[in-house]
């Protein structure tokens, strides 16, 4: 019998790649599986525990099949799929739309049915597909379909997370290819101006999210402090202030982007982990209704809406998620008018505010509300109506 709520929310969990890259292994997964028992992260939502590139031989076997590294994964991937699985937790691969990875593996072009049938068999749950040595005479839009064909007839409820960089307009054809989620953007990095940048480009595609096909913003950074063994992700010039971190996984949470950790959670610090648990945000991130986040630009007009902005999200019990964000250098008031969100003054009605990082109750406001917010910072409150 097929789940049927597969899907429906954006996955959340960990993944491999920001931090350790090719440098992965059985023990680091069994740490990482522990601290999400012990630290409270399967309590706070998060299930997923993904290994990304690197875990494979370079060769497939004789039967085409592909092998697990016996140094790295020496049990198997059965048996670390049956560690997850123990704790209640799920398990996550990856491989790629191409003939190879991107760091040159194996990848699953033309053997998608022979390795969604692996997979099962090995009991994984969720597959993060890349787009890497992708044949140019066929298209993209192709090949996810046969992966999301073959992993839905491989007799397990396996998540599909695609993973093309938001290349080739995946947004007119990703949904209804069937992958729960897709990478919307390129790789993020562990600085300031990668998380900002990302953010920036997403803001006219948060028409495309939603319930069951998911916008994916990357792994977060969260955490991290420049602690990748990877100098593109950020070893030599990586590492961001806990604020940026904190409007790191305010944007990705309002936008309704997956939540995969991507830091070393063995080691996260307590701001680290008030970030990450964060039960308020987490919500908003989950909403049932899964929409989109839509921008209103601050007043007044002639404002640099670009770098200082408030993000809206309706939710399905009638309240609104408001994140005030100020990307900019400088300490910003943003003013939001309650008619951009379709709240007339004559109505009434005010706003009670819930400060979702302070955790406490702001007040009733009417009309407006334009809190002052320090450079790279933000303010998310959930908004009830109140008469
Ligand atoms: C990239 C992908 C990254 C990571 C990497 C592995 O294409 O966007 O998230 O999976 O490949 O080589």
């Amino acid at each position: 019998m097929k789940e049927k709520q597969l899907g429906l929310t954006p996955a959340m969990g960990w993944n491999s790649w920001n931090t350790f890259t090719w440098d992965i292994n059985e023990q680091l997964i069994h740490d990482v599986a522990d601290k999400f028992i012990s630290e409270g992260y399967k309590d706070a939502g998060y299930e997923y525990i993904v290994i990304d590139d690197c875990w494979s031989l370079k060769e497939r076997s004789k039967e085409g099949k592909l092998v697990a590294d016996p140094e790295k994964f020496p049990s198997g991937m059965k048996a670390l799929a049956d560690y997850i699985h123990d704790k209640g937790l799920k398990f996550g691969m990856y491989s790629c739309a191409g003939t190879h990875t991107c760091a040159g593996y194996p990848g699953s072009f033309e053997h998608e049915f022979q390795d969604a049938e692996l997979f099962a068999e090995w009991g994984i749950d969720y597959l993060k597909y890349d787009y890497c040595f992708k044949p140019r005479y066929i298209s993209g839009e192709l090949l996810y379909k046969r992966m999301s064909l073959a992993l839905k007839n491989s007799g397990r409820d396996i998540l599909f997370s695609a993973c093309n960089w938001g290349a080739d307009n995946v947004y007119q054809w990703i949904r209804e290819s069937g992958a729960h989620m897709y990478r919307s953007t390129g790789d993020i990095q562990d600085n300031w101006d990668s998380i900002k940048n990302l953010s920036v480009s997403q803001l006219d595609k948060e028409c495309y999210t939603g319930a069951y096909c998911h916008n994916d913003m990357d792994m977060l950074v969260v955490g991290m402090y420049g602690g990748s063994n990877n100098d593109f992700i950020g070893s030599k010039i990586g590492g961001c202030s806990d604020n940026e971190y904190k409007t790191h996984f305010s944007l990705w949470s309002i936008m309704g982007s997956p939540l995969m950790i991507g830091c070393d959670i063995r080691k996260a610090n307590q701001i680290t982990k008030d970030i990450l648990l964060n039960q308020d945000i987490i919500a908003i991130n989950q909403d049932i209704e899964g929409r989109g986040a839509y921008r209103i630009k601050p007043e007044p007009q002639w404002f640099n809406a670009d770098d200082a902005f408030m993000l809206v999200k309706t939710l399905t019990n009638g309240d609104l998620a408001i994140g005030f964000f100020n990307l900019s250098d400088s300490q910003r008031e943003l003013s939001l008018q309650f008619w951009d969100m379709g709240l007339p003054y004559a109505s009434g009605i005010s706003l009670s505010m819930y400060d979702c990082w302070e955790h406490k109750e702001i007040g009733v406001f009417k009309e407006r509300y334009a809190p002052v917010v320090p450079a790279h910072d933000c303010i998310v409150v959930r908004a009830k109506l109140v008469k």
